[in-house]
């Protein structure tokens, strides 16, 4: 028989396309758009891994628009505060990757748990994943915000085991970005790189995805026959 898992799907990236954004940036900031999506999304990575590291908290909500303040000083273009808010609002309407619903359908199938794993405000992804017509799809939210930190914390990754109800060998992270495989690797979880992009890198850190796919519907036919 084949054996089932828990699957705890990162959010940005992963089932939504964060850089969407750079539409509606178009008509805000012209041809800097795309290197503004993607220095904001940068940013607030990087300020969700310092706020990590100093143990210095705020939610990701935070995190989010403190970057797009730092981004438009950055780069010269700076917005009136109700660009920005209608900005912050789009962030709950990222569209979904085209193959999600037919991937999660398919998992659903198989017997595999679905469940939604970000750094993100539980508030806000429920919100986030209701309006792109995701939600439905998946069992339950689990937010790093339970625990006041962000991953890639080895504690996030074994919270996720334990909301699952799984040991983490049985708790696969699914995620786009290398660091969050990284980061579930190290804490003793499996993990599926989703390489959206053909030139996407993976850190040479000597620790490797359990499989690799270039998209989410890609895995139902990978699981079929794991049987360990
Ligand atoms: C998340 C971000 C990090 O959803 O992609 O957790």
């Amino acid at each position: 028989m084949e054996k089932t898992y828990a699957l705890g799907f990162d959010v940005y990236g992963t089932l939504v396309d964060p850089l969407a954004l750079a539409e509606p940036l178009r008509t805000l900031v012209g041809e800097q758009a795309i290197p503004f999506a993607a220095l904001w999304r940068n940013k607030q990575l990087e300020y969700s891994f310092r706020r990590g590291l100093m143990r210095r908290y705020v939610d990701f909500d935070i995190c989010t628009r403190q970057a797009l303040l730092y981004t438009q000083k950055a780069l010269g273009c700076e917005l009136p505060e109700s660009d920005q808010d209608r900005l912050l609002e789009t962030y709950l309407y990222l569209p979904m990757f085209a193959e999600v619903t037919a991937a999660l359908d398919a998992l659903k199938a198989q017997g595999h748990q679905r469940v939604a794993f970000s750094n993100g405000v539980e508030t806000s992804i429920r919100a986030l994943l209701t309006n792109a017509g995701a939600l439905s799809l998946l069992e339950d939210v689990v937010s790093v915000d339970d625990l006041r930190t962000f991953k890639p914390n080895p504690e996030v990754y074994a919270y996720l085991a334990r909301r699952t109800k799984r040991l983490p060998s049985e708790t696969w992270l699914v995620s786009s970005n290398a660091w969050d495989v990284i980061g579930a690797k190290a804490a003793g979880l499996r993990a599926a790189w989703v390489k959206r992009q053909p030139d996407a890198v993976f850190d040479p850190w000597d620790v490797e995805p359990d499989v690799v796919v270039s998209r989410l519907d890609e895995l139902p036919a990978w699981f079929a026959g794991q049987t360990d």
